[in-house]
């Protein structure tokens, strides 16, 4: 308990959000592909530590989920990942799901795996570092999904995972996607969300999951990608706190949204609208960004050690206005001052 206690207060420290940093080797590999990169272990390495040794970084930054590969992995100084980021004074966290199944009797949607066995992986990352984990369920939303059942079944694995990371003093990130993916309506995305997460702490208090022990990782309330109309950063953020007043209770501390598939900017200027729009939620409200984050860095960075020194200014810039975003304090126009490290 004393340990779920000093690690929450750390990842919920206003101004701070959280770096996913934990794309699968599948993923990363699309990522680096895009920016002509070849995927290899060092490459990844080189790659997520230019990531963590961002000078000052650590004024934004709380904690950053690892992949299981760079958990055991050593950062370039030869110091292991997990150590290099303590010393840094940034919490490691590590992905702890096995990616998504689909689930039998629905119309193709997906489920996520990794129960089995996860209280003994837990105690191996807890041992190499790791304070706190992330599981992400996804939801696609199509005229009849997400159905009740794939609703319900991933509700019921995200309570599973949270309670066994508590039962091993491991803070647990519950991430619920709602995907941008479609041409959905904000208000269609507004019911389902609501739906989901209504489903998530129902799940949550049948498991006596400590609400005061999590981090809630949800989607933004947001248009489809391909939907002809598109919601303004204040129709985002007041969709998004509707929803989330309805359904967390003030028990949780910090809500730390993904981005999605949102462009940076647009992923900054929404969470900036919750914050300046509201002023007195229950819950600290910042991001735990992988894409938003890293957009701009690994496209500078590229795969040339030449390029570490632009690409950290470049991340530390848009850490920046991220934290800036998450009391509120955001304004386009920092979006042309210049990047300094
Ligand atoms: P994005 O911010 O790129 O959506 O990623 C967040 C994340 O951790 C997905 O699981």
């Amino acid at each position: 308990m004393k340990d779920l206690e000093s690690t929450i207060k750390l990842l919920a420290a206003r101004g701070k959000g959280i770096l996913a940093a934990d794309e699968s080797s599948p993923t990363i590999t699309k990522r680096f592909a895009a920016v002509n990169v070849e995927s290899t272990e060092e490459t990844r390495r080189a790659y997520r530590d230019m990531l963590v040794t961002t000078p000052g970084v650590n004024e934004f930054i709380a904690g950053v989920i690892l992949f299981e590969e760079t958990l055991n992995q050593k950062a370039l100084d030869g110091t292991p990942f997990p150590k290099k980021l303590e010393q840094l004074g940034i919490v490691p966290g590590i992905k702890v799901d096995k990616g998504l199944v689909i689930l039998p009797n629905t119309a193709d949607e997906q489920v996520t795996q990794g129960l089995d066995g996860l209280s003994e992986r837990l105690v191996d990352y807890r041992a190499k570092g790791a304070r706190f984990a992330k599981w992400r369920a996804v939801y696609a939303i199509s005229d009849h999904t997400p159905s009740m059942l794939a609703i319900k079944t991933n509700a019921e694995c995200l309570a599973r995972y949270a309670a066994i990371c508590q039962a091993n003093g491991i803070v647990p990130i519950v991430e619920p996607e709602v995907l941008i993916d479609g041409a959905h309506t904000i208000e269609r995305s507004a019911e389902v969300s609501e739906r989901v997460l209504n489903a998530v702490f129902h799940a949550l208090k049948k498991h006596k999951v400590q609400l005061e022990y999590i981090v809630l990782k949800p989607s933004m309330v947001i248009n489809g990608k391909t939907c002809p109309v598109k919601a303004s950063c204040d129709e985002v953020a007041k969709a998004t706190i509707t929803v989330l007043k309805r359904t967390v209770p003030a028990a949780v501390p910090t809500i730390n949204f993904l981005s999605g598939g949102q462009s940076s900017e647009e992923a900054t200027a929404n969470l900036n609208a919750m914050n300046a729009l509201f002023g007195h939620l229950p819950w600290n409200v910042s991001y735990s960004y992988a894409r938003a984050l890293q957009d701009k860095p690994m496209k500078l960075w590229h795969g040339d050690s030449q390029q570490v020194k632009a690409a950290q200014q470049a991340f530390y810039h848009r850490a920046k206005l991220n934290s800036l975003a998450s009391v509120g304090k955001y304004t386009v126009s920092m979006e042309k001052e210049t990047a300094t490290a």
